[in-house]
């Protein structure tokens, strides 16, 4: 009997052999196939893709899944060799070995669909790409030509839904959610609620439509988690404007991912639906009331902008011609995140103070053409306004949300900033050409000893002054024709 039921055991085993598994290891040499010669070697594989997944230790590591070909080739097939080539500040490479625990027996899997496998490793890091080259083995002899077949994947940062859970991202509160609210009280106030964060205490709340409408500064005793409150005074029409809050965690300083909502109207509290007990009486008629209302306030709405359109075409045509751009350079130390904090504050410029950026990092293969002097030489003239741009916490944790560039904070060969400081230092000490310049600090600082010659100029602090700072740039241009322009400009200066 058990004899019988042995033979059968054996005859479904025989039937249904078990299917190919992978056991992989790490082989950075050449694979000992390449030292022999064979006549017959499998085909390319037909698919392969890498995403990222994230750990249960916060690491995250590199999910790669490939697809094999449905040919009779796969009968050669022994294993899959993956190879990870990564470029960020340092390159690094390292490739493994994937064997197949069965030969293939058939082109497909038994129930029907294509073989396919992953394997999970290779940690990725922030904002690197990552070149994936994945080919079978035994690979084709030394003088044919192999097939392989590669991905490239560009790994983003920490805002990215997978890699914030990063430890490094971590640290940097990008698991902080904010659960930002914020309505319109009344005309002149904007409240804001929020949650903190345990890790850091203090918070900058920023109001703004097109620029800044209003600005508010939080500090707690403590750090820990708790909802807060914050009442912030606004210059213009807050309904619909944008709510930027800016945390200052002692991992990130100045350089922290920022969080962003909207400001809604303020639910009204004297304006409520009767209860229910007379509800009931009332809801036959609510429809036809509501009705009533709603083409009332239609009838009103049109008269309304009838009357704003007659006042706009009238007063509205000076404004228009002042819409060209201004021209600022900013020049900046070469300790300062480039990403988070140049690129940042580059954006806050264009959208808000209706100005064209002058970047070195933009214009490289310009300076390469003239030499790093004759450049600013250029672009200072040409500039409207010479942005000094100062931080005295200075972080090197970078987080790269902006695309323009792929620079590395530490990348720099020449420092622009002590050579643009010595290249204009003599128009500092005349009056006429003072105007030109203006300061930014992103906290309350003294100038830098070396530099205290650029206390002569206009000084602000993002975000804290920057209504008053993007003033101060308009300002340049109030449609002067060129000639008249620096006496304008004078004048700007010396009133100050
Ligand atoms: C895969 O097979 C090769 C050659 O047979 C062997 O050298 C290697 O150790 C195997 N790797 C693993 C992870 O089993
Ligand atoms: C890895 O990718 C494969 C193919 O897309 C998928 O089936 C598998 O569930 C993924 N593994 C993890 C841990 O996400
Ligand atoms: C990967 O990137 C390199 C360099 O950017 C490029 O030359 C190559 O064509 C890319 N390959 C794929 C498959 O996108
Ligand atoms: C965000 O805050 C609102 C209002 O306080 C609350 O109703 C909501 O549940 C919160 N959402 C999360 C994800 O905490
Ligand atoms: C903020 O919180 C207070 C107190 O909990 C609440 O009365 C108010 O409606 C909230 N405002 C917003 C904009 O969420
Ligand atoms: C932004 O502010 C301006 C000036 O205060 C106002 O005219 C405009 O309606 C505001 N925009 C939005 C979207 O609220």
């Amino acid at each position: 009997m058990s004899l019988v039921l042995l033979s059968l055991a054996a005859l479904c085993l025989g039937a249904m052999p078990p299917e190919p598994m992978i056991q992989c290891g790490s082989e950075n040499g050449p694979s000992p196939e390449w030292m022999v010669s064979h006549t017959l070697t499998p085909g390319d594989l037909r698919d392969l893709r890498v995403e990222p997944v994230a750990m249960d230790d916060y690491s995250i590591l590199m999910n790669i899944s490939w697809i094999l070909r449905a040919d009779a080739s796969i009968r050669f097939l022994k294993a899959t060799k993956i190879c990870v080539t990564g470029k960020s500040n340092f390159q690094s490479y390292s490739c493994v070995r994937c064997n197949y625990t069965e030969a293939f027996q058939t082109q497909t899997r038994p129930s029907g669909g294509k073989w396919t496998y992953s394997y999970i490793g290779f940690p990725v890091e922030l904002n690197t790409l990552y070149f994936i080259g994945a080919h079978n083995i035994p690979n084709a002899n030394m003088n044919e030509d192999s097939p392989s077949m590669s991905v490239n994947f560009t790994s983003p940062g920490c805002v990215d839904r997978v890699m914030k859970y990063k430890k490094k991202c971590i640290e940097l509160g990008s698991l902080w959610d904010p659960n930002i609210t914020a309505c319109k009280k009344d005309k002149k106030t904007v409240e804001v609620n929020f949650t903190t964060s345990p890790i850091g205490n203090r918070y900058m709340t920023v109001i703004q439509n097109y620029t800044v409408i209003g600005t508010a500064e939080l500090e707690l005793q403590q750090s820990k988690r708790t909802r807060t409150s914050v009442m912030v005074a606004v210059t213009g029409e807050s309904e619909g404007a944008m709510v930027q809050l800016t945390p200052y965690f002692h991992t990130c300083g100045n350089d922290c991912i920022r969080r962003k909502g909207t400001v809604v109207l303020c639910p009204q509290t004297g304006v409520s639906f009767p209860p229910d007990a007379s509800g009931s009486v009332l809801s036959g008629w609510l429809p036809l009331l509501l009705l009533v209302l709603l083409v009332a306030e239609w009838v009103l709405a049109v008269g309304i902008y009838l009357m704003w359109r007659h006042e706009k075409i009238k007063t509205s045509f000076p404004t228009t011609i002042l819409l060209s751009p201004i021209k600022v350079l900013v020049v900046y130390p070469s300790e300062i995140c480039f990403h988070h904090t140049i690129c940042y504050f580059t954006e806050f410029l264009q959208t808000h103070c209706r100005s064209e950026v002058i970047l070195d990092k933009w214009q490289k293969k310009k300076i390469a053409e003239m030499g790093l002097v004759q450049w600013l030489t250029t672009q200072k003239n040409e500039a409207d306004k010479v942005i000094f741009l100062l931080s005295n916490d200075i972080n090197t944790v970078c987080d790269g949300t902006c695309g323009k560039s792929k620079a590395s904070p530490h990348e720099n060969s020449q420092d622009l900033f002590p050579l643009a400081f010595n290249l204009f230092c003599s128009d500092l000490r005349s009056q006429i050409h003072l105007c030109k310049y203006v300061v930014v600090n992103f906290r309350e600082a003294d100038t830098k000893d070396d530099y205290n010659a650029l206390n002569v100029c206009p000084k602000y602090r993002l975000m804290k002054d920057a209504t008053a700072f993007c003033t101060e740039l308009l300002h340049v241009k109030q449609h002067v024709p060129v000639g008249k322009r620096l006496r304008a400009c004078h004048n700007s200066c010396s009133s100050m």
